[in-house]
């Protein structure tokens, strides 16, 4: 596949990683994209890098417009190695006249490469830099996704290319919103917001606020993954704003692991309570879901109800990997509970609610705990904790405090 042409003297030039199956712990089942961009204007730029190992492809498509030795300068927008890996081979091989980043991308970059005698010219935020017929204007994005990262704006194109925001992990030979399947799309970027970017969502509303402040209005927003939004920018937008609120549904999740379908039983029972409340609920057993998934389950869930037997003194690995994981991105505005069976013990209730209290999710209760496997009243309380919850749900929704 060559380059793409994306707007008169603008081309895609990155590379597609359809193998790549674990993104730092998010699974990738489709792969992904690192997206690279080439403006020929009298100083001919290349905007981001690729992962070290795609240096080839990035360089094959580039020698189909121009000779990469030509190129003046050299944008770093983020340092993370998926975009950076291969800058000091492209350095070495391109000689750019500028490598340009952030103050932080300066200080990632040697970090990274120990190379202080790249021509690094540094750019803040409201920094234009002039290419010829077009100018860029860049905006630090600190911790959107690293501390480096940054954004770049063509001003006279309104093409914003946005880094690691707006993406998706998708490898498809499609490089436009308009030519895949929207509910795919909208599922993919979902799933990347819920497991990249949600612990930033405040810096996303701010990002989003300043946009309006400078008057920036995209014409396409080309991310550094998935496909460039040229359509619907409207609909990601409004996505954003959304997720990055935390708005959730009438929905809720009950996460768990099993050992001898016990604490599965009660899973069940906890749904069917759910459900006779009005909420809506989906099982997710940890033994057959990653957590990414997970993940992107929670993002607009109102409940999760977290289960897990009681295993030497504590909670099934996978529960515990499950709750490390969502710990560290931060959902906020949830109500939920726990539950379990036990045989003499019975930790794993405890821990696995002191762990959602530290979420600040609102808890139901003190946990349940059934011992062995749950009788007929056993049931009858797991049903009656569904209610419960469903309850706090709802109470939530409508602007009252979590129970
Ligand atoms: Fe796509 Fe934060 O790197």
């Amino acid at each position: 596949m060559g380059p793409v042409q994306i707007k008169e003297d603008i081309y895609w030039v990155g590379a597609l990683d359809w193998d790549i199956r674990d993104f730092h712990g998010y699974s990738t089942p489709k792969g992904t994209t690192y997206n690279a961009y080439l403006v020929m204007d009298e100083k001919i730029t290349l905007f981001d890098g690729v992962k070290k190992h795609f240096k080839d492809d990035l360089l094959k498509r580039i020698s189909k417009i121009v000779d990469p030795r030509r190129i003046d300068y050299l944008v770093v927008n983020h340092v993370e190695p998926d975009h950076s890996g291969s800058i000091p081979e492209l350095v070495e091989l391109l000689g750019p006249e500028k490598v340009i980043c952030s103050p932080m991308g300066k200080k990632t970059l040697i970090d990274h490469y120990q190379r202080e005698d790249w021509p690094f010219h540094v750019v803040e935020t409201g920094q234009e830099l002039k290419l010829g017929k077009r100018t860029v204007t860049f905006f630090e994005t600190r911790m959107l996704h690293w501390p480096d990262s940054m954004m770049s704006y063509l001003n006279e194109d309104r093409i914003l290319i946005s880094s690691d925001a707006f993406g998706e992990h998708w490898a498809t030979s499609q490089r436009f919103d308009d030519e895949v399947d929207s509910a795919e799309l909208f599922y993919h970027a979902s799933k990347y917001y819920a497991n990249i970017l949600l612990l930033y969502s405040p810096l996303v509303q701010k990002l989003m606020a300043k946009f309006a402040e400078l008057g920036i209005s995209p014409a396409m927003i080309a991310p550094d993954h998935g496909v460039i939004w040229r359509k619907d920018l409207g609909g990601i937008l409004s996505a954003y704003g959304k997720w990055s609120r935390q708005e959730s549904s009438r929905k809720a999740l009950v996460i768990y692991d099993t050992m001898w379908e016990a604490t599965a039983r009660m899973a069940e029972a906890i749904g069917e309570g759910l459900k006779e409340e009005g909420v809506d609920f989906r099982l997710l057993n940890l033994k057959y879901i990653h957590r990414s998934d997970v993940m992107t389950d929670v993002l607009d869930s109102r409940a999760i109800v977290m289960g897990s037997p009681t295993l030497n003194n504590g909670m099934m690995p996978a529960v515990a990997d499950m709750l490390t994981y969502m710990k560290g991105l931060k959902p906020h505005g949830k109500v939920g509970a726990a539950f379990g069976s036990y045989g003499w013990s019975g930790e794993a209730v405890k821990l696995i609610s002191e762990w959602m209290r530290e979420m600040n999710i609102g808890m139901v209760g003190d946990g349940l705990r059934v011992k062995y496997t749950p009788t007929k009243q056993d049931l009858d309380k797991c049903v009656e904790l569904g209610r419960q919850v469903a309850r706090a749900a709802l109470a939530l929704e409508a602007g009252k405090a979590p129970a």
